[in-house]
């Protein structure tokens, strides 16, 4: 075990099979009762027992009541190496995976320590007193007094130490090669052993692929981490993205939702739009003809079940569905008895309370269905 102080730190670990804390700086005086100092490690993220573990770095410092955790987007894989890094420089928490950014909260603020506590510190990795241990390898482990930026955590991934000129920030560099010299192990046994590899450093790195996170409601949509994907041109290899045009005529072949010329004027405005992201754009076009298709009108996010289903659906108010079927406007106009299913289209019947005029608005041998069928189950609505 090893004491010493420290602020802010970044910690750069390389992992595989894991499980459980690789690492974690913890408070030693006030050990049982608190959580406070960081911790890097895996644990899963759904409550389905062991399922989906993730990589989390969490940290509370001294003067926060809470907690803070950031997890990586996606599971760690299993018995492949992992390059896991993470920094704090007082204000923003960052956890790396291969170099990419995937996690970032600005949640703790401050010194980790306060001067008093300072000299609680123990340093421990494979687990904690708390015998959550870490069944896994570990390749080496750095500390520095200060947070790395991403470029030069990718750097150290490449080319290791050798790449920074100014090493007086690093607080320790461990390859485990003299493990008893200057650490003292606390589990009785084989654990922790050394283990050799005739596999070289870069070797074990290439196993570490960069690989940007799939976007979606994901940490991609953090503007923070986005930033630096941009920003960091191996991110943005050209990505080619492929798309359908489908657009829809009149049976015989006329009247097309939208013309060649704007097709043409809108793929190469995304390809102009994206060329500086390296994104290229792939078109092909699909055409359907089909009259009763073509006519039929797209009201963005009204599902059809939401049409007459006695409430206002503000999305599907729209003259096609009778405003949704009659539930967004209110009905003035009474409808007796003998206008309902006489054979004419009443328009004061014509909604869900009457059952669309018994479904005289809907028969086409009645009225001009395109204007007057609004019942959401009939096949002569238009929308
Ligand atoms: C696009 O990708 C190439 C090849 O990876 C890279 O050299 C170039 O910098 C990228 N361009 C942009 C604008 O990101
Ligand atoms: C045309 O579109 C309608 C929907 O408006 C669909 O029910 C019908 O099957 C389509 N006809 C053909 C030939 O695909
Ligand atoms: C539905 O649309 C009509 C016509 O556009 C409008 O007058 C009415 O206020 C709308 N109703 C609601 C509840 O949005
Ligand atoms: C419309 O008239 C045709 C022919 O007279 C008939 O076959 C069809 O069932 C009628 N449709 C409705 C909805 O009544």
């Amino acid at each position: 075990m090893c004491v010493w102080t420290t602020l802010h730190n970044s910690l750069l670990v390389l992992v595989s099979n894991t499980c459980h804390l690789p690492a974690g700086l913890y408070d030693k005086c006030f050990y049982a009762s608190s959580d406070r100092g960081w911790l890097l490690g895996i644990k899963a993220v759904s409550d389905q027992a062991n399922r989906d573990p993730r990589f989390f770095f969490s940290l509370k410092t001294d003067r926060a009541h809470k907690l803070t955790t950031i997890t990586s987007n996606a599971p760690y894989t299993p018995n492949q190496w992992s390059h896991v890094a993470i920094t704090y420089n007082g204000l923003f928490m960052k956890l790396y995976v291969n170099g990419a950014q995937v996690a970032v909260s600005r949640d703790q603020s401050g010194e980790i320590f306060s001067p008093l506590t300072k000299k609680c510190k123990v340093l421990m990795i494979g687990g904690n007193a708390l015998n959550h241990n870490y069944r896994g390898t570990m390749e080496h482990l750095s500390l520095w007094h200060r947070a790395l930026s991403q470029r030069e955590i990718i750097r150290y991934m490449g080319h290791g130490l050798s790449q920074f000129g100014d090493l007086s920030q690093l607080v320790i560099h461990e390859n485990f090669e003299s493990m008893s010299r200057r650490w003292l192990t606390v589990k009785d046994g084989s654990c922790p052993r050394l283990e050799y590899s005739d596999r070289s450093l870069a070797a074990v790195l290439s196993d570490a692929e960069l690989k940007p996170p799939p976007c979606g409601q994901t940490v991609c949509d953090n503007v923070e981490v986005i930033t630096n994907y941009y920003q960091l041109w191996s991110f943005r290899k050209p990505k080619t993205v492929r798309y359908r045009v489908i657009n829809v005529y009149d049976d015989d072949g006329r009247w097309p939702t939208i013309t060649d010329h704007q097709i043409n004027l809108q793929h190469q405005h995304l390809n102009n739009a994206f060329r500086v992201y390296n994104i290229s754009w792939e078109r092909t076009v699909h055409n359907v003809y089909n009259s009763s298709l073509r006519n039929r009108l797209i009201l963005a996010n009204c599902d059809i079940s939401k049409v007459g289903d006695e409430e206002c659906d503000p999305e599907c108010n729209h003259t096609l569905t009778g405003f949704d079927a009659g539930y967004c406007k209110r009905q003035t106009a009474r409808c007796p008895e003998y206008k309902q299913g006489n054979g004419v289209c009443d328009p004061e019947c014509n909604w869900d309370n009457f059952y669309y005029d018994h479904g005289d608005c809907c028969n086409p041998n009645i009225t001009d269905v395109t204007k007057t069928c609004f019942n959401p189950a009939s096949p002569h609505r238009y929308f």
